[in-house]
C-alpha cells in the first residue's frame, strides 16, 4: 500500500468513526429526550390519578358528613325532643297524684315512646333499608321500583337474572346506585320509560340502566357533575367496580359492573 492510499484509508476510518460517534450521540440524545418525555407523561398521569383519588375521597367524606349531619339532626329534633317531653311527663308523676292523672300521664308517655320507636325505625331504615336486610338486593330494587311506579310518574321495566350472593356492603352500594340513577331520571330526565337490568356477566354483577328522557352527554357535562355521580364513583372505587355510559340515540344509559370476588 502506497503512502497516499494509507492516508485515504485513514481519512475514511476517521470519517467513519466520526459518523458512528455522531450517530451514537444522536441515539443517546434521542433516548434521553424520549425517556424524559415518558417520565413527564407518567408524572402527569400519576398526578391526574392522585387528583381523581383525592376527589373521590373528598366526596366520600363529604357524603359521610352529610349523612352524619342528617342523622344528628333527626336524632336531635325527633328523638331528643320526644325524650325531653316524655321526661317532663314522668316528672309530673308523683305518689300523691290522683290515680286517673297518673294513668293519663302514663298513657301520654307511652304514646310518645311509640312515636320514638317509630322515629328510630325510620332513621335506621334510611341507613340500611329493612327490605335489603331481609330479602336481598333484587327484592329491595323491586320494591323501590314499585314505589316509584305507584306514583304514575314513569313506567319502569325491571329485569333480573340469577345473581350470585354479594356482601352486605356491596348489596347496599348496588342499591344506592340504582336509587341515585332513578332519582336522577325523576329529577332531570323528563322520561316516560326506564329499563333496569341486573345480571351476571362472567365474574361481574352488572346493572344496565337506561331511560328515554332528555339525555346526558358525559363528555360535555362532566363539569356539572353533582354529588350523585361522585358518590357512584366513590362507591364503585371501594369495591373495584366500573361504570361507563354506553352510546345511545336517546335518553340516558349507564352500565355498572362489580366483581363478585371484591364483595
Ligand atoms: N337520567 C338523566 N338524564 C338527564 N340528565 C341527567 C341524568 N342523570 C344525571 N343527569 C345530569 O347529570 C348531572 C349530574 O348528576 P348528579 O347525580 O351527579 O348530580 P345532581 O343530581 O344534579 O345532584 P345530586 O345528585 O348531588 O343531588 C345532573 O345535574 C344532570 O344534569
Ligand atoms: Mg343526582
Amino acid at each position: 500500500m502506497g503512502k497516499s492510499e494509507e492516508a485515504i484509508t485513514l481519512k475514511i476510518l476517521v470519517i467513519g468513526m466520526a459518523v458512528i460517534f455522531a450517530l451514537s450521540l444522536a441515539v443517546i440524545v434521542f433516548f434521553i429526550l424520549y425517556q424524559r418525555k415518558l417520565l413527564a407523561q407518567q408524572k402527569r398521569h400519576q398526578e391526574k390519578e392522585t387528583r381523581y383519588q383525592k376527589e373521590l375521597l373528598k366526596t366520600a367524606i363529604l357524603s359521610q358528613e352529610k349523612e352524619r349531619n342528617r342523622i344528628a339532626k333527626e336524632l336531635h329534633d325527633d328523638v331528643g325532643a320526644l325524650l325531653t317531653t316524655t321526661k317532663l311527663y314522668f316528672n309530673q308523676i308523683t305518689p300523691d297524684l290522683p290515680k286517673s292523672e297518673i294513668i293519663s300521664l302514663t298513657n301520654k308517655s307511652l304514646s310518645f315512646l311509640d312515636t320514638m320507636i317509630e322515629s328510630v325505625r325510620t332513621i335506621s331504615r334510611d341507613l340500611r333499608p329493612v327490605i335489603l336486610e331481609k330479602m336481598g338486593l333484587i327484592e329491595a330494587v323491586q320494591s323501590l321500583v314499585q314505589s316509584i311506579q305507584d306514583t304514575g310518574a314513569v313506567s319502569i321495566s325491571f329485569n333480573n337474572q340469577p345473581i350470585q350472593s354479594l356482601s352486605k356492603s356491596s348489596e347496599l352500594n348496588c342499591y344506592r346506585i340504582v336509587q341515585e340513577l332513578l332519582n336522577n331520571t325523576l329529577k332531570h330526565a323528563n322520561a316516560s320509560r326506564i329499563l333496569i337490568n341486573i345480571k351476571t356477566e362472567k365474574e361481574y354483577l352488572v346493572i344496565a340502566y337506561e331511560d328515554d328522557g332528555k339525555g346526558y352527554n358525559p363528555d360535555t357535562e362532566e363539569e356539572v357533575e353533582g354529588l350523585g355521580f361522585k358518590n357512584i364513583k366513590s362507591r364503585l372505587s371501594v369495591v373495584s367496580g366500573k361504570f361507563y355510559f354506553p352510546s345511545t340515540q336517546k335518553g340516558f344509559r349507564m352500565n355498572v359492573s362489580i366483581p363478585y370476588d371484591a364483595s
